[in-house]
């Protein structure tokens, strides 16, 4: 049965908007972040009251890894103690609940594909608090999705950068400046409307659980950045490999946390395609979108 009422928190940034779009037709409450804080219990559970969806998504987080690594207590009031309270409140109103979590929650040591039922282990304190919005939703019941994704990008900036990383290298490629990129760091880019697409079959067929939710296949953030330039026609543009840790960064991340899906098929929904096939569709709407401002 397809959920006709659908409450979205963090509406407004790459996953929401694709989520937005992917529910077109439907009615869709999205208070924007200004007119609801996810940590204010009492503006959730009144949003519930007063739009009495069938399912509440909740995309806010705070996910700028290396901030909240200096903000662990930011950090967990956002992605575990307002998940906590958000799942509570549907289970006891009877709405499913739908929240998103990362790679980021494995340590990255395991050398394949992280599958949906493997060990969390997160090294940071992202990774931490988002493995603990996971259990804390689980505690509230059945009916819930926890939605593990990676590495989006979509044709919305994240509101923590205000770009996104695609279009900021495609940028720079075009005025043919260097772009360093990290080749040790493995991971399944996500291209946020075909994310979008599978929670809403998700949801639609009430597949409840945990979920891997990523394009198909892998790569590190060099042979991203390279494929699109090249598929972008600007494969001449200087890009540089560079380790993870020569940037000097203090923040322990995953090296390897690719996701693999077991959950998609056994719920009969088509696994997502292929990085590379999602990085043309990202381009092309990219073009037509450069093309519609021109005009
Ligand atoms: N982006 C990635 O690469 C990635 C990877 C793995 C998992 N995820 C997970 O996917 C989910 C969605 O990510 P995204 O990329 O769509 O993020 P995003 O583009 O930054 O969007 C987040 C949205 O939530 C809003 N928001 C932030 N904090 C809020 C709060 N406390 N209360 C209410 N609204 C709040 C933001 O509003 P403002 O613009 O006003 O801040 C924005 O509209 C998150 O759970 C994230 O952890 C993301």
């Amino acid at each position: 049965m397809s959920a006709a009422r659908i409450a979205i928190v963090g509406a407004w940034g790459q996953i929401g908007t694709a989520l937005r779009a992917a529910f077109a037709g439907r009615e869709i409450f999205a208070p924007p972040h200004a007119e609801l804080r996810f940590e204010d219990a009492a503006a959730v559970a009144r949003l519930l009251d007063d739009t009495r969806p069938d399912v509440l998504i909740n995309c806010a987080a705070f996910h700028n890894v290396d901030r909240c690594e200096r903000e662990p207590e930011a950090a967990f009031a956002v992605n575990a103690l307002a998940v906590d309270r958000a799942a509570q409140a549907c289970a006891a109103r009877g709405v499913a609940f739908a929240t998103f979590s990362t790679d980021y929650v494995f340590d990255g040591t395991l050398r394949r594909p992280y599958r949906e039922d493997d060990a969390a282990g997160p090294l940071t304190a992202y990774g931490a608090s988002k493995a603990a919005g996971e259990f804390l939703t689980r505690r509230h019941g059945a009916r819930h999705y926890v939605v593990r994704t990676s590495a989006v990008f979509g044709t919305t900036g994240t509101s923590s950068k205000g770009y996104t990383l695609i279009d900021k290298v495609l940028a720079q490629a075009e005025r043919n400046e260097l772009t360093r990129m990290v080749a040790d760091v493995t991971f399944s880019p996500s291209y946020a409307p075909h994310v979008a697409r599978a929670v809403k079959d998700l949801i639609d067929t009430e597949s409840f659980g945990t979920h891997h939710v990523t394009n198909a296949g892998a790569c590190t953030w060099f042979e991203f950045v390279r494929t699109a330039l090249a598929k972008a026609g600007l494969g001449h543009a200087p890009l540089e490999r560079v380790t993870y840790a020569s940037l000097g960064n203090p923040t322990q991340r995953p090296m390897y946390s690719p996701l693999e899906s077991t959950t998609l098929a056994r719920a009969g929904i088509a696994p997502l395609p292929d990085w590379h096939a999602a990085l043309d569709e990202f381009l092309a709407a990219r073009a037509a979108r450069l093309e519609n401002a021109r005009i």
